[in-house]
């Protein structure tokens, strides 16, 4: 068994200068437009931060939002002086901005006209800038899900083993395992973190477990370098559900395998489901590469070098696409670790008051979602998005309103019926998730962060 954590590069050891685009750098670069000094920054390279590199590279005052031509988004929706518009929690129509849609199109064009529709030369190219930027082996699949099952059976997860999971996730995590023929087991989370505790997944072990799957859940990494030491104590393999979290520091750095998702709605969405299963193992890669394709030896047409393999790569013309956004990928977090960082400052006052619990501003962090908890418990929650809504015109959600335990399924109630996950159990009563998405205004941001401070005041003491 390997141990990733020997074989790779301390992340630790990235300069300090030199942008390379993963989440503890861009925590920083906020910090400092937010302080007012104008950072220095040398481009590690990565077409994925080529944007934000740009804009370093002589045009940095357009980092900071009161900039007339900032990269932050401000609202164009012709809003009447005093009108208050509703703000949407993830609005479908503007995944994409119409200058990327314009790029995705245009991309899907050119290989609509070379025919290569399924395999083409756009998925090595792809694969190819994608390991540039996490310094992984890459291989690019249909979707999270399909990535998430392909490193399960990579790994040798085999009908019957058991793989521990939280349950609080996307539905994927845990019929990822179920695809396999495997048991998901469920584990506890950190009391304040959403993310595996290790000391539950260790204590979930059996006889039978194969594989550890953590969930970064929100975009916050989960806490990799303790659950590897459980995992090698137990001879367990760790497959990392990054699928929220690409671009966090440290993915893929404890694990054999971590699996992103580029749906539409993540911090990296194309024009349809793709996502990829990153590695540092050369063999695993090798398997990882033949499962995704019939079992099929890459690069060699119908020979089988895996007993058993998916049709589950990206599509060529995804991979086109997923090339021409490629660019933006980091200024999207950017802007995202931003708004975040604006969210916990402007609301700051409620956490102080202990009316609200905020997330604590964190390098290790895609936000993918802003989630906020309420101390005064699921009542209280629900008072709040409803005066959010119907006062404030906010949109909140809960991700995910049901607990893999508490689905009402015959495998569930078989399963899992006298799980006890108390920690679980008490953020998923009390926690919920305000907007925050790639295009989300500046204005819509102080319109949330008004309608908070409005909602979470309780009418009797007002
Ligand atoms: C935590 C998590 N795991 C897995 C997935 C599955 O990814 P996909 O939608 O690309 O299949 C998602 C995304 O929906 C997710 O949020």
């Amino acid at each position: 068994m390997t141990t990733m954590t020997q074989d790779l590069p301390d992340t630790g050891a990235i300069r300090d200068d030199v942008l390379t685009g993963d989440s503890r750098g861009l925590h920083r670069l906020v910090l400092e437009v937010r302080g007012g000094t104008v950072p220095v920054y040398t481009s590690s390279g990565s077409v994925a931060h080529r944007e934000l590199a740009g804009l370093l590279d002589g045009h940095t005052e357009r980092l900071d939002p009161s900039a007339p031509d900032s990269v932050f988004h401000r609202e164009e929706d012709g809003a009447l002086p005093g009108e208050r518009r509703p703000v949407p929690f993830l609005p479908k129509s503007r995944l994409l901005t119409p200058a990327e849609q314009r790029i995705a199109a245009e991309c899907f064009a050119r290989t609509l006209a070379t025919g290569e529709l399924t395999s083409g030369p756009e998925v090595a190219t792809f694969e190819a800038a994608l390991a540039d930027f996490t310094g992984l082996r890459t291989t690019a699949t249909s979707s999270g899900t399909d990535g998430l099952i392909i490193a399960l059976r990579s790994v040798g997860v085999e009908p019957g083993d058991e793989v521990i999971i939280p349950a609080n996730s996307f539905a994927a995590t845990e019929n990822a395992v179920l695809a396999c023929g495997a048991v998901p087991v469920l584990a506890d989370v950190e009391p304040d973190r959403h993310t595996l505790d290790p000391v539950s997944a260790g204590a979930a072990v059996t006889s039978r477990t194969k594989a550890v799957l953590p969930v970064h859940l929100y975009g916050r990494l989960a806490d990799m370098a303790a659950l590897r030491r459980t995992a090698d104590a137990h001879g367990l393999r760790v497959v990392e559900d990054a699928c929220q979290a690409i671009g966090v520091t440290g993915v893929g750095r404890h694990s054999d395998a971590a699996v992103l998702s580029f749906n539409p709605y993540k911090n990296f969405g194309l024009t349809g489901k793709a996502g990829a299963v990153l590695t540092g193992d050369d063999e695993l890669a090798e398997r990882v590469a033949a499962i995704a394709y019939h079992g099929f030896r890459p690069d060699t047409k119908n020979v089988k070098a895996e007993p058993w393999g998916l049709n589950a790569k990206i599509d060529n013309p995804i991979a086109a696409v997923a090339m021409g956004l490629l660019p933006g990928l980091t200024l999207k977090n950017y802007r995202r670790a931003y708004l975040a960082e604006r969210y916990v400052t402007g609301l700051g006052e409620l956490h102080a008051a202990g009316l609200l619990t905020l997330p604590s501003f964190t390098p290790d962090h895609a936000w993918h979602l802003f989630t906020v908890r309420v101390p005064g418990g699921p009542a209280e929650r629900e008072r709040i998005r409803a005066h959010l809504r119907e006062e404030g015109g906010v949109e909140t959600d809960i991700y995910y309103p049901v607990l893999t335990h508490r689905q009402q399924t015959p495998l569930h109630e078989a399963h899992f019926s006298h799980s006890r996950l108390p920690h679980t159990e008490r953020l998923h009563t009390t926690a919920f998730q305000i907007p925050l998405h790639n295009q989300l205004s500046l204005t819509e941001q102080d319109r949330v962060i008004e309608a908070l401070h409005a909602a979470a005041v309780r009418p009797a003491t007002r």
